[in-house]
């Protein structure tokens, strides 16, 4: 049917970013421009990408409706492969007293943080989650995010982490954005287990993952390995426990202090080590013989005033990073790519071709997902970016604004 066939096509540039596996240092560099490209695609897949002289040759044009993209640069859609985006409440208060020099750990000491969010979060209805949820999507699409990760880790007790995996995967389904799971609770020790940290783990190994594992409903597992919350013996056993149930693994690693992470990461073999503001030189070594990816969180050390992760020593050094928001009602209530992309190049260094290559097919490699999404190649997944302006380099230099005009999300427009 022609409504499944769409042919975008005079673009000024196609950014493909085209790969299948994360790419590791000087590889973050290439993207594959095309100029004067066009983009054939067929029940939201991809059936061809190249010149738009080259594309005519080989498809049928009476077959597909046509989209002009004259003036305009085609991106991959951005990956956000880090965010705690379902949650109860907010934290403005804590943000005003972060602002007066409070820390975000002697805030969470104190019994705020996490455990705040918690309450509210255990409060809360699933329908009234939902909906919240699917307005923090729509806000996501517009800035060209098309899959997203989502962690649980705001209830800590069986049937609000359930209730928080099950409202993502219904938002999956229903949603245009594609939604990967993630099962956090190892975020914080619950109230309920107060000082018992190890009776926990027991619980969340015994009684909640396997539960998880059963219904389908979370493709990862996390852990905030972190002074003052896991530690690396108790996260590494949670997160070998969780290896064994088939989840694949994920950790909040080195974001507050320099606490072997990174190395944790490594030894695990986990699919992405996240902020790693705090890692050990040895641990970004570790990381860059690995096929763990360097997941950093530069809108989070933004929002935390505290030092940028080391993103240019890891690149140069050979590790594959990814960017994403963190998007969370505590130490980041944002999900704004454009300036996650402009602080990655104007205060971390990298490049416009480094960042793009974090927020696309890197990003997609933090979920698992690169064979799949995170570049236009053929075969992949049709969400892709018509962008206002006719290059890439636009989005770094209009620092903080949208620079997406059109997403096309599995092959189907959408003007934002
Ligand atoms: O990635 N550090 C732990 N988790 C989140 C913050 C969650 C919160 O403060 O609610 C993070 O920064
Ligand atoms: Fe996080």
């Amino acid at each position: 049917m022609k409504e499944d066939r769409i042919l975008i096509r005079d673009a000024a540039q196609i950014v493909t970013c085209s790969g299948f596996k994360a790419k590791k240092g000087a590889e973050m560099s290439e993207l594959s421009v095309i100029n004067d490209g066009a983009v054939a695609i067929d029940k939201g897949i991809i059936k061809a990408v190249g010149k738009t002289c080259d594309v005519l040759k080989i498809i049928d044009i009476d077959d597909y409706h046509e989209i002009s993209a004259k003036g305009q640069a085609l991106i991959p859609g951005f990956v956000d492969s880090h965010t705690h985006f379902l949650f109860g409440g907010y934290r403005e208060e804590e943000f005003s007293w972060r602002l007066k020099g409070d820390s975000y750990m002697s805030i969470m000491k104190q019994g705020g943080g996490i455990i705040n969010t918690t309450t509210d979060t255990r409060n809360m209805s699933y329908n009234d989650m939902y909906a919240k949820g699917y307005e923090q999507l729509n806000g996501m699409i517009k800035l060209g995010v098309t899959t997203v990760e989502g962690k649980s880790g705001y209830g800590l007790d069986l049937d609000t982490e359930l209730m928080q995996l099950r409202v993502m995967n219904e938002l999956s389904n229903d949603h245009p954005i594609d939604i990967v799971s993630t099962y956090l609770g190892a975020h914080a020790v619950p109230p309920e287990f107060s000082g018992r940290a190890d009776d926990y783990i027991f619980f969340m190994i015994e009684k909640v993952m396997p539960q998880i594992r059963k219904e389908r409903l979370a493709t990862f597992c996390d852990v905030f390995c972190e002074k003052g919350v896991f530690t690396i013996e108790q996260s590494e056993h949670l997160l070998k426990a969780a290896r064994n149930l088939r989840f694949k693994l994920k950790l909040h690693a080195d974001e507050i202090v320099e606490f072997g992470g990174a190395e944790l990461a490594v030894r695990v073999k986990a699919t992405s080590a996240d902020h790693l503001l705090h890692a050990s030189d040895e641990g970004i070594k570790k990381l860059a013989k690995s096929g763990t990816v360097a997941t950093l969180l530069p809108l989070t050390a933004f929002s935390l005033h505290d030092t940028y992760a080391p993103g240019r020593k890891m690149i140069d050094q050979g590790c594959a990073v990814a960017l994403a928001s963190d998007f969370n009602p505590g130490s980041c209530f944002s999900y704004s790519v454009p300036l996650m992309f402009a602080l990655a190049c104007i205060e971390m260094k990298f490049s416009p071709e480094e960042a793009l290559t974090a927020l696309t097919i890197n990003g997609a490699a933090a979920l698992g997902k690169a064979s799949e999404i995170g570049s236009i190649d053929v075969g992949k997944k049709a969400d892709i970016l018509m962008l206002k302006y006719p290059s890439y380099k636009f989005i770094p230099y209009h620092i903080g604004m949208n620079c997406v005009d059109v997403v096309i999300k599995d092959g189907v427009p959408i003007i934002v």
